[in-house]
């Protein structure tokens, strides 16, 4: 069992990283809040987790609410139902919820907890390795709106994160390698000699081997927690998490989400590596380096067929005009070092994504 601090503007709050953490219990009951709490989880992760989240929490959960899984249904509906799941179940301040499942449960319910009562407390059980690298870290809670993903959310820092990394067995191959992108960001983000360890131990990182999960899982809730620490509300460098992602959201929602947030976010840091070289500010080395990696992790790096570059910026565009600053991109200048710069104007971006869409 590793337990890492977060500083939070509300006071610190622990993340356990372990091996069978759910069958032991130990970490899961220290967590609890002193009165009842209110399990949320989805149908896949019910029939597979929650008899054992059920035994280790006993009588502190007085119900559970089983929702449909998959992004289609991060939505209002699903969050009403976690609010009439409370209301029913009478869970008071004293109390709280308990998020046992990958990041679209972890957001549903954390928004929920934000919202119930102005806010009760939320424990992250994350069981994908996207959720224990990266979404049940840091507070950020959302449910999608038909008009576009996460419109509706608060930040609600949880009251403590379990990640038990005995879960990921029953997780299937494209989603576990998926999340290997969002590992591979936050190295580059901020760590060179954490690159170069998963240089080394991605062989075993694929193969699920436990020792190397759970020093990896480690490693990223530790810098992840770091980066939110120092700007929980993104005015500054929490901003650097987003690596890659202006290409991959424009990614993900021009496939139709056929390609899956991970497999997008390492082809945004492919654009993001390739952009930077264009720009002088990074090396061909450096590129060549990340890129070989996300191969042998056999995840994308090249724009999928059929997607227009004039259609992805308009999607790049249309996601900043949400925060009212022009577009801006986050680039690597090395392993460990990244900067948050103004774009190149569109008809250059343009001309970067045509030439982009050939593989390298
Ligand atoms: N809040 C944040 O900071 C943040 C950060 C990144 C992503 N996110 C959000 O997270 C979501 C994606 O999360 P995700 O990739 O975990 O997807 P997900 O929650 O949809 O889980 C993927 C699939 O795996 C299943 N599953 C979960 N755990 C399993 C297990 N142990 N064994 C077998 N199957 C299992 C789920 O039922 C689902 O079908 C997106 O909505 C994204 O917006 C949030
Ligand atoms: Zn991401």
């Amino acid at each position: 069992l590793i337990t890492h601090l977060a500083h939070t503007d509300h006071g610190p709050y622990p993340i356990h990283v372990g091996v069978g953490l759910l069958a032991s219990g130990t970490a899961l009951r220290s967590a609890l809040p002193p009165g009842a709490v209110l399990v949320v989880t989805d149908s896949n992760v019910a029939a597979l987790h929650l008899p054992a989240l059920l035994e280790a929490l006993g009588e502190a959960v007085v119900a559970t609410v089983v929702l449909e899984p998959g992004e289609d249904n991060k939505d209002f509906a699903a969050w009403q139902r976690v609010i009439d799941g409370l209301i029913d179940a009478g869970i008071s301040r004293d109390g709280g919820v308990v998020a046992l499942g990958g990041g679209v449960v972890g957001d549903i319910a954390g928004f929920a907890a934000a919202t119930y009562l102005r806010g009760v407390p939320v424990i992250q059980v994350p069981t994908t390795l996207l959720a224990q690298v990266d979404a049940a870290i840091g507070g950020k809670t959302a449910i999608d709106h038909p008009a576009g993903k996460n419109l509706v959310g608060a930040f609600h820092q949880p009251s403590a994160v379990v990640a038990d990394t005995a879960v990921l067995a029953t997780l299937d191959d494209r989603q576990y390698r998926s999340a290997i992108a969002e590992v591979i960001k936050h190295a580059i983000i901020s760590d060179a000699s954490f690159f170069a360890q998963l240089e080394q131990d991605l062989d075993g990182l694929l193969d699920r081997d436990s020792a190397i999960q759970l020093a990896v899982i480690s490693r990223c809730c530790e810098i992840k927690a770091a980066i939110v620490a120092d700007d929980e509300h993104e005015v500054g460098q929490r901003a650097w998490l987003n690596l890659g992602h202006s290409f991959a959201h424009a990614i993900e929602s021009a496939s139709g989400f056929t390609v899956l947030h991970g497999e997008a976010v390492s082809v945004g840091l492919v654009l993001a590596a390739r952009l930077a070289m264009r720009l002088g500010r990074c090396s061909s080395a450096l590129l060549e380096r990340i890129a070989a990696l996300l191969v042998r992790a056999r995840l994308p790096t090249t724009v999928p067929e059929g997607l227009s570059p004039e259609d992805l910026i308009k999607r790049m565009a249309h996601d900043k005009k949400r925060d009212g600053s022009g577009l801006r991109l986050v680039l690597p200048e090395d392993i460990g070092r990244v900067a948050l710069v103004a774009a190149p104007p569109r008809g250059e971006l343009l001309e970067f994504l045509h030439g982009a869409k050939d593989p390298r």
